[in-house]
């Protein structure tokens, strides 16, 4: 692993980083202490929220059996819509709204946690739509103060919203995806029990663990702290502060742990250690984003999924055309990594490594390419699109990506060289496809 933290910051750049996190209770069964927690956080009546397929399972029920245990009043809400919108984040904060409750508690993925993450700050601290949405699509207002206690209870091996303070959604009025970011929306508590893996489809498996995979892949290899420009003051100091050495520590197993068990976690739901392994580097990339940042993986597939046509994916509801959101990021992410190892060859060769690629006779000059390889071997052995093609895209498309993509400068500007929109260009035009 390259020291790059302890080289001299540039003039002008930070010189410590934060590090902030959910408070993570993780294990097999725990879903089971939902009630006691809800108490101790002074809950009296909590609004629970999921979706229309998992207020149908075992996870749900186990949560709603131990809040009625622990004398928790309930108001269900199972109305939140996978890949959200403003529309339907404003239908849950409506819900939250005539139900009066004190607290939330999320059971789902990340389209359920970032639903109550909205819900919640616009019940508490109400406002216009745009004004909490990131700039330049919204307002960028930073939110006011605290919002009300909220349990997170992924069961996705995925997006890590448990421990962000990030929700996306989709601006149905301009087809782009985007979101608020603000420590305020990191939930209070996550609560993480893998056993809630065992009933995800496998497609479903294989989309979230791509997200994972760039995730770590992204916060790894992102402009280090030492090399952004210090905030005003420190509470000003964002999210996406860079790579720093904390967030170094959880992509690095995170990677290990995907190298080693994100095949077998699609192919078999009985393969309990892996499903149960990818939710562990699920939270670790998790926390690692939420402190260092994203960068332009995630920045690209915003148009990706935002612009979407007539794509429909197993494992997903159907009626509405879909990119997921790991699928999104993930057809862009060798063609990015094959640009941007430039930046930092010894940090791609480290990701290949740890995802289980022969690194051995592998030189900075072939860093992005080893990298780029081992990931759309993974691709394509879990039935990943093959790029953007395999997700209704061709090339007359590129434009169009690249404008809707181009203003997301929070996660551009993090990438460890620079963006600008002839290197977008590039990067969509080496992501049409991979084989
Ligand atoms: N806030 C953040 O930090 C952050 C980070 C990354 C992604 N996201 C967002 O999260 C959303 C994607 O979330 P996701 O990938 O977790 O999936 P999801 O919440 O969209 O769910 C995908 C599908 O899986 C089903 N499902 C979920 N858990 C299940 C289980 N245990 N058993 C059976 N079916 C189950 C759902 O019903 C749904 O049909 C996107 O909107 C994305 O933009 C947010
Ligand atoms: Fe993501």
């Amino acid at each position: 692993m390259l020291c790059q933290h302890y080289e001299l910051g540039l003039e002008g750049a930070d010189t410590a980083f934060s590090v902030d996190a959910s408070n993570v209770t993780f294990g097999a069964g725990c879903l089971g202490e939902a009630g006691e927690i809800a108490k101790s956080l002074g809950i009296r009546r909590i609004a629970v929220f999921t979706d229309d397929a998992l207020v149908k399972t075992i996870h749900v029920q186990k949560v709603l059996d131990s809040l009625k245990a622990a004398g928790v009043d309930i108001a269900l809400y199972d109305n939140v819509r996978v890949e959200p919108t403003d529309e339907s984040f404003q239908a849950g904060t409506k819900f939250a709204v005539d139900a009066n409750v004190d607290g939330f508690i999320s059971v789902g993925g990340g389209s359920v946690i970032d639903t109550a993450k909205a819900a919640n700050l616009y019940s508490t601290h109400p406002a216009d739509f745009l004004d909490y949405v990131n700039a330049p699509i919204g307002n960028g207002v930073p939110v006011p103060g605290m919002l009300k206690p909220h349990i997170a209870c992924p069961t996705t091996s995925g997006t890590g919203s448990e421990c962000t303070g990030i929700a996306v959604f989709d601006l149905l009025e301009m087809k782009a995806k985007t979101g608020i970011a603000s420590k305020m929306l990191r939930p209070t508590r996550a609560l993480i029990d893998p056993d809630a893996t065992l009933t995800l489809p496998a497609n479903v498996v294989a989309a979230s663990a791509f997200d994972v995979l760039s995730h770590a892949l992204e916060s790894y290899t992102a402009r280090p702290y030492t090399r952004r420009p210090a905030a005003a003051t420190p509470a000003l100091r964002p999210s996406s502060q860079g790579a720093n050495p904390w967030s170094d520590l959880g992509c690095a197993e995170a990677l290990r742990l995907l190298g080693i068990y994100l095949e077998r976690a699609v192919d078999d739901a009985n393969d309990v250690e892996a499903r149960h392994q990818l939710m562990w580097a699920s939270t670790l990339a998790g926390i690692a984003f939420g402190n260092a940042g994203c960068h332009a993986p995630h920045g690209m597939s915003y148009s990706v999924s935002g612009l979407v046509k007539d794509f429909q994916p197993d494992g997903y509801p159907k009626g509405e055309p879909m990119v997921p959101h790991g699928m999104s990021v993930i057809v862009n992410s060798p063609s990015v990594f094959r640009i941007t190892a430039d930046g930092s060859p010894e940090r791609h060769i480290d990701g290949a490594r740890w995802l289980g690629a022969d690194v051995a006779d592998v030189g900075a000059p072939e860093a992005g390419e080893v990298l780029a390889t081992r990931i759309v071997e993974l691709m394509q052995a879990t039935g990943m699109p093959n790029g953007l093609q395999g997700v209704g895209y061709d090339a007359s498309d590129i434009p169009g990506l690249v404008q809707g993509s181009i203003q997301q400068r929070r996660l551009l500007d993090n990438a460890p060289t620079e963006i600008d929109e002839e290197v977008l260009t590039n990067m969509y035009e080496g992501a049409v496809s991979y084989w």
